[in-house]
């Protein structure tokens, strides 16, 4: 029998994009297939984690064994996370979640006159972040995805947000990060690093659970 290093322990992941809506046809989002965060939701099922997927619209089967809830907004996915995260072991914030959305959703189709519009946005909540500054929090691991200085702005966020570990990734580089196969992280935590190597998602979130069981085991 294969070994399971995070049996029993659960699991709340975020993946894929949201989608904010401008009217109700057109919405303001990202490039996130989500094939990351599943790839993650499968490997810590496989570990033995009970998970729990939050995941904003993407087109990818849900991973064996695993509850998914499907949400559209940052919002909904806020709410959603923090309604699951009571008791959960960990924490993975690996969905892109838009960082603004429009101050006013249009009730009807916005019709086109001007040459030019203008659209007011307004912040989003910080899913992880609000995870993060729960009394009681799971371990809470966040991503950054950089196009420069990864090293730099990783560590910033794992501060700012007050995380437990950051996975970077350098998403101006083709075959990996939003929508490919592959990908390359470079893991930080608040006494340490690693590298992991360019790999299928597959692969790669096998090695990021592993790294993550290490260090709540060390807790
Ligand atoms: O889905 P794929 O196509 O497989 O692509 C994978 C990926 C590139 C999307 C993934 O590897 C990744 O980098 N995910 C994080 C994307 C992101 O939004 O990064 P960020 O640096 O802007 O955000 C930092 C962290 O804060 C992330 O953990 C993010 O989930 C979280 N966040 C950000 C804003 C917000 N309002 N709420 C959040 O929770």
């Amino acid at each position: 029998l294969a070994p399971k290093p995070l049996a029993g322990k659960k699991l709340v992941i975020t993946a894929g994009p949201t989608q904010e809506a401008i009217d109700p046809v057109r919405y303001i989002s990202n490039h996130s297939s989500g094939k990351m965060g599943y790839a993650i939701a499968a490997a810590a099922q496989q570990l033995g984690c009970r998970v729990e997927l939050v995941s904003g619209p993407c087109n990818l089967p849900s991973p064996y064994g695993v509850n998914r809830h499907s949400v559209v907004s940052a919002q909904q996915m806020l709410d959603t996370s923090l309604s699951l995260v009571n008791n959960a072991d960990i924490f993975i914030g690996c969905a892109a979640v838009a960082d603004y959305r429009a101050a006013d959703q249009a009730q009807h189709k916005i019709k086109k006159s001007q040459a030019t519009m203008t659209i007011e946005l307004t912040r989003n909540p910080d899913v992880l972040a609000s995870v993060a500054a729960l009394d009681k929090r799971p371990f809470t691991v966040g991503f950054a995805a950089e196009t420069q200085d990864i090293e730099k702005y990783a560590l910033d966020k794992m501060q700012r947000k007050n995380l437990d570990m950051i996975a970077a990734n350098n998403v101006a580089l083709t075959g990996q990060g939003f929508g490919a196969d592959q990908n390359a992280l470079q893991v930080f935590w608040p006494q340490g690093k690693q590298t992991l190597e360019l790999a299928d998602k597959t692969a790669l979130a096998t090695k990021l659970m592993l790294l993550i069981a290490e260090h709540i085991n060390k807790k």
